[in-house]
């Protein structure tokens, strides 16, 4: 680390490395998700597929486990399963009166140089009202970046006599030769302040100069604070915006038409019912697949780190226009020690599997011939507390939280599960999907499946135990350079 050039970027590593072994000593870590080394980290930022890797970067305080400093940490994946942490990628240039570089996106423009795209903050450019977008230029592995000179590269000047309020997150996409980038916002000063997603698209191969195509889309809700993170791309023949209003991320399936750049929803819906998944990313992978990053938020203060990504999720649209999303199926390199059990009848009665794993599981479970107004399972040390995740009356009971959900189909409901630590993700029926954070203490779990007040069928009920991603000490690149 020593030898690392950029004494910002080895400062911060140094105070990442200080506090690893708090981090590890923390049992509530999760093992499988994709994490920092230590420290707190939120948004998954500019996740790209180059050169044979794939790579992350991500929001990252790497003075501490909470909000601040933000940093851009790197790690780079073969298989988006196993990890390897690479040394920070960008740090606020003080010097040039930067204070944090807020999230972004990450492209290769058209003279094949990789360009990180972000929105920069300074103490005299607030967050608020007077953000900047900025980009670096990368060598061609990702992992060293100097800031671009041509800096700022898009100001407010762009939208004329228009003022935009929290004006943020650049990701970009292309269409016929065409490279746009789009941006979150509000034009009105106060709370409540008519989010809209902004367009923009580039007039140079370098992507250097940007003229502003007009708002994209404006939030229905003109009581939403903001929109943060907005991710527009394409996914089979239909047009996606995601985006992250300061609550659960939601979902608009529409049409783009690439003349009037005009996006025309025609459905919508939450990508997460949870505001504990939050900030969104994606990525499209080398079989053109499209692979979506959440930051996972909510957990508990002072613990050395805070702060993972979901494990990623497939994405693809149903015929009548819903978000339909898998975990990665990748997740097979990881499963350990499986069971599996076929035909339970439930009336009234419970299933119980003893000693299922300790806190790291994937379950599936697939109840059909619903009659029964309560049904699911629930997860508990032997005599002790534990979580349940459960349909009552047709709403979901998660971890002790209620959600209403909307495809709930009784006939048919599969939960497919994946417990990890202290975070939980409950998909139901591969479309609605909730992110939670839980604490379990350690040691091993029995498995009680049930049904009250009616009857079910447990069609298929499978348990895998989930092995970590994680070396002991897992050690950063940037080390051994
Ligand atoms: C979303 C967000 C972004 C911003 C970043 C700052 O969580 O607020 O809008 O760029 O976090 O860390």
């Amino acid at each position: 680390m020593e030898n690392y050039k950029n004494p910002a970027i080895a400062r911060a590593m140094q105070s990442v490395q200080a506090a690893i072994p708090r981090a590890e000593a923390d049992f509530s870590r999760p093992v499988y998700h994709f994490r920092p080394p230590a420290q707190w980290m939120n948004d998954p930022n500019g996740p790209i597929c180059h050169n044979g890797y794939y790579h992350l970067f991500y929001q990252h305080n790497p003075y501490g486990d909470g909000w601040g400093h933000t940093h851009w940490g790197h790690a780079r994946s073969k298989d988006l399963v196993y990890w390897e942490h690479l040394p920070i990628a960008l740090w606020p240039s003080e010097e040039k009166g930067e204070e944090h570089c807020f999230s972004g996106c990450t492209v290769i423009n058209g003279k094949g140089q990789p360009m990180i795209f972000y929105t920069s903050i300074g103490p005299k450019r607030r967050a608020y009202d007077s953000a900047q977008q900025w980009a670096a230029l990368g060598e061609p592995d990702l992992i060293r970046w100097e800031k671009h000179p041509a800096n700022p590269i898009l100001t407010e000047r762009l939208h004329g006599k228009v003022k935009i309020y929290d004006w943020r997150d650049p990701f970009i996409f292309r269409k016929q030769d065409r490279t746009f980038m789009v941006l979150g916002g509000k034009l009105e000063k106060e709370r409540g302040g008519d989010a809209v997603v902004l367009l923009y698209e580039a007039e140079n191969e370098e992507l250097t100069c940007w003229k502003y195509q007009g708002i994209l889309f404006r939030h229905p809700d003109k009581k939403l604070r903001s929109i943060e993170c907005p991710n527009f791309f394409k996914l089979g023949d239909r047009w996606v915006l995601m985006l992250s209003p300061y609550g659960p991320v939601q979902y608009f399936v529409g049409t783009f038409d690439l003349k009037s750049l005009k996006f025309e929803p025609e459905s919508e819906g939450l990508v997460d019912y949870s505001a504990n998944f939050y900030a969104t990313n994606v990525l499209f992978d080398q079989k053109g697949r499209c692979i979506l990053f959440g930051w996972v938020r909510g957990f508990e203060k002072g613990r050395g780190w805070n702060g993972c990504l979901s494990f990623p999720r497939v994405l693809s649209i149903s015929s009548d226009g819903q978000l339909v999303q898998k975990p990665l199926p990748e997740i097979e390199k990881i499963r350990g020690a499986h069971s599996r059990t076929s035909d339970i009848f439930l009336a009234n009665t419970s299933h119980v599997l003893k000693d299922v794993g300790g806190g790291e599981l994937e379950i599936m479970a697939e109840f059909e011939k619903v009659e029964a107004k309560a049904f699911g399972l629930r997860l508990h040390h032997p005599g002790g507390n534990g979580i349940t995740v459960a349909c009552k009356n047709g709403m979901l009971e998660v971890a002790g939280r209620i959600f209403p959900l909307r495809l709930l189909d009784k006939q048919m409901v599969r939960f497919h599960i994946l417990l990890d630590r202290s975070v939980l993700e409950v998909y139901i029926n591969e479309s609605e999907v909730i992110t939670t954070t839980v604490y379990l203490a350690p040691g091993n779990l029995d498995m009680e499946i049930f049904a009250n007040k009616g009857r079910a069928k447990v069609k298929a009920l499978e348990v895998w135990k989930i092995k970590p991603i994680w070396s002991k000490q897992g050690k950063m690149l940037a080390e051994q350079q």
